[in-house]
Formats: structure tokens, C-alpha cells, sequence
């Protein structure tokens, strides 16, 4: 089932109704003012909303038409003139280019949902996306299997943290931070990692 159908047909199990715990933390610790956000893959936008919030700049993008609608209609009623959304595909070259750049890129439960052949992809458009000074911005997850699944099984597919420093690093990232998160949802605890990229020195 493709993406459209699963918002479609209301099937959103990865859907947690509230920001990541984890990126409530980077908020709160982060020393950057808020600039220009792109949260790629965001779904129903609960993080979007949390950075929105918090005052960034927020670009949300999301394969699924019906995403978009039902996030946009949730930030009309939160009065979030901060945020836009478009509809499109990140893996898609020519989209990609019509987004500009941006001071912080969040992944969270994108990357996994990526088929593997699609990662090196992700990979390249996160630089092309990045302002030279930006952050990537990333809560690895899951990094063990869920649900009995193989590797190759998914989404989401198992996702480590040398799984992404192995796609980050021949782009020039490094890593400033790489550390199981302090808080996780309990129906998540134990898969998270937080990563957060610079192409300058960390
Ligand atoms: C597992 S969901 C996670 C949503 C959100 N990040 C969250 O934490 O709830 C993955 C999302 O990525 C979107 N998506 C999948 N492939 C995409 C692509 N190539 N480009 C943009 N969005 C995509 C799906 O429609 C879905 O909303």
C-alpha cells in the first residue's frame, strides 16, 4: 500500500499524536535561534508544530496530498503562521531544488521509511538542503528490529547510528552528537539515537 492510501484509508500506527520527547529536549538545550526548519516525511506534523512553537521557520513536506491537507488544517487551528507545507516527493531531484536551504533539517521516522535502496538519495538531498552553518537533525529509529522483521523488511526498516554516519560522513559530516536519546516514548524506549550533523567542524 502506498503512502497516499495508508492516510487515506486512516492507517497511521506510527503516529504518536505528540512531538518526539527527544526533539522537546533539543529545544529546550539548543543554543541556536530559530531560523529556517525542513521537516521532510512529517506526517501528521506533530514535530513540525512542536518547532513551529518554538519559533522556527517551519517547512513541512510530505509525499501524501492528504497529509499536507489534514497538517495544514491543524496549524490553521493552532495559528501557526510559521509553518507552511507542500506536497512532494524527497527523493525527487526536481522538488527538491524548489525548497531552498535551511539552518536545521529534522528526520525522524523518514529515513526508516525509506526503502534501502533510497537511503544514499536522502543522503545527498540532505546536503543539497542544508544551509553551509546548518544542522541535521537526526532521531534514529528503530535501531533494532521491531516486530521480528528482517533488515530488509519494513517500513520501518532497522536504522543505526553507523548506518547513518556510514551515509553522512564521505559528504563531510561529522558528528557532534551521537547518543541513545534521554527520553523516548515507553512504546519506543530503547530504539532511539540522536544524531545532530554539521558539515563544520563539530
Ligand atoms: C513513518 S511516517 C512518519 C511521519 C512523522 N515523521 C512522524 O514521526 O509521525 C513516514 C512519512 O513519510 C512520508 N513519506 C514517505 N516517503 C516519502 C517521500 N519519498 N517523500 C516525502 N515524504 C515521504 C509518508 O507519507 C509518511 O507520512
Amino acid at each position: 500500500m502506498d503512502w497516499e492510501t495508508k492516510w487515506l484509508a486512516e492507517q497511521t500506527p506510527w503516529d504518536t499524536g505528540v512531538p518526539a520527547p527527544a526533539l522537546c529536549d533539543w529545544l529546550q538545550a539548543t543554543r541556536r535561534k530559530p531560523q529556517r526548519v525542513l521537516v521532510p516525511g512529517a506526517g501528521g506534523g506533530h514535530d513540525a508544530f512542536a518547532l513551529a512553537k518554538a519559533g522556527w521557520q517551519v517547512t513541512a513536506l510530505d509525499i501524501s496530498p492528504t497529509a499536507v491537507e489534514q497538517l495544514l488544517a491543524q496549524a490553521r487551528k493552532m495559528e501557526l503562521d510559521n509553518l507552511q507545507a507542500h506536497a512532494g516527493d524527497f527523493l525527487d531531484p526536481g522538488f527538491i531544488t524548489t525548497l531552498g536551504e535551511f539552518e536545521a533539517i529534522w528526520d525522524y521516522t523518514f529515513l526508516c521509511a525509506l526503502p534501502l535502496a533510497s537511503r544514499p538519495v536522502w543522503a545527498e538531498h540532505m546536503t543539497q538542503l542544508l544551509a553551509a552553518d546548518g544542522e541535521l537533525l537526526t532521531l534514529i529509529f528503530p535501531i533494532k528490529a521491531v516486530g521480528g522483521r528482517r533488515d530488509d523488511e519494513g517500513p520501518p526498516y532497522r536504522l543505526t547510528p553507523q548506518d547513518v554516519q556510514a551515509l553522512l560522513a564521505p559528504l563531510g559530516f561529522a558528528a557532534a552528537e551521537l547518543r541513545p536519546v534521554a527520553r523516548s516514548l515507553p512504546s519506543r524506549a530503547g530504539l532511539e539515537w540522536f544524531g545532530r550533523w554539521s558539515r563544520n567542524s563539530p
